[in-house]
């Protein structure tokens, strides 16, 4: 469903949007939404080829776009790309923090590599990102948003990396929220349900929409249209006093707890060890 018409048309005009992991998935969707509405876009990601055919995406939505290979684990590459959408398309006014890792793994089998990995590139990798944004943001008393997930507040199977850096994410959130406040930058965390079409439900939850739809209490599987509209509401003026919240934008399929997203990647780890014998 394309309603990002709901919003005033130019709600962004002018303003730089920069995100990380913005080259696909739910990121990508929520830079679509704001270039809808007029942004400036600047989108950082592992892989140029990538982020090269997001931004001619972005550039058809009408937007002047920034596209700079950056893992955000290494500082100095974040940085430059920071500097040059400085440099491109004047400081930031909203920072969202989506780039994330992921893989379902029993306790037992996850590697320290494998748990720093995740911790890297999902906490420390929103950290460097809000870090070196600061003093833009200042600049335009500008906003944060994270892309937190549901295993940050309930235990979900195979996915304790995911949770610990998901959990930290929320807390540092907030702590931004606390001490940013003061130079007009409001921190949130937006918590995404099951989205179809995205890496993560290939790798957690399989692709059976209709049936993982079934799981959700409002009966259908979430879009990346609808994460990006909450980030649409969340940066605009009417939320102005909206700071230090994490904002659940799932269906409802938090409410149901993790039984059927365990059940789900309890079938897919059988499935590819099947694979594999
Ligand atoms: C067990 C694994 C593993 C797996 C990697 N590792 N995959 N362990 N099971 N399936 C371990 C490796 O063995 C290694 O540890 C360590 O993790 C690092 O692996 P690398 O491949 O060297 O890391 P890297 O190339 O940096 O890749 C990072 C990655 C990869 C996270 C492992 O999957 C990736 O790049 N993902 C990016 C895209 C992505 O994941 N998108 C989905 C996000 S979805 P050892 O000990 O062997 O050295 C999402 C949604 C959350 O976040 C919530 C949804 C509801």
């Amino acid at each position: 469903m394309e309603t990002h018409g709901f919003f005033p048309a130019g709600l962004y005009r002018g303003k730089t949007v920069f995100v990380t992991g913005g080259g696909s998935g739910i990121n990508l969707g929520i830079a679509r939404g704001f270039a809808a509405l007029g942004a400036n876009l600047a989108i950082c990601g592992r892989t140029q080829s990538k982020l090269d055919g997001a931004a001619k995406e972005l550039e058809a939505l009408g937007a002047r776009v920034s596209a700079h290979a950056a893992d955000v684990r290494k500082p100095e590459e974040l940085a430059a790309a920071l500097t040059t959408c400085r440099e491109t398309l004047g400081p930031i006014d909203v920072l969202i923090c989506g780039a994330a890792g992921n893989f379902l793994v029993p306790a037992e089998r996850l590697s320290p590599n494998g748990f720093k990995t995740v911790i890297d590139i999902d906490l420390l990798g929103s950290f460097n990102a809000s870090r070196l944004a600061f003093d833009q943001l200042v600049e335009t008393r500008g906003t944060i948003i994270f892309i937190s997930a549901g295993m940050a507040h309930m235990p979900y199977a195979y996915q304790l990396h995911v949770g610990a850096a998901k959990a930290g994410i929320d807390r540092m959130m907030q702590n931004l929220a606390l001490e940013w406040g003061r130079h007009g930058i409001r921190v949130n965390s937006i918590v995404p349900g099951p989205i179809a079409g995205t890496e993560g439900m290939k790798r957690l939850g399989g692709v059976d929409h209709e049936r993982r739809g079934s799981d959700v209490p409002l009966g259908r599987m979430g879009t990346v249209e609808d994460i990006a509209h909450a980030a649409l509401f969340l940066c605009s003026p009417v939320a102005d006093w909206i700071t230090g919240v994490v904002l659940n934008v799932d269906g409802g399929s938090g409410l149901s707890g993790s039984a059927n997203f365990n059940a789900n990647a309890a079938r897919l780890l059988a499935e590819e060890a099947g694979k594999s014998q």
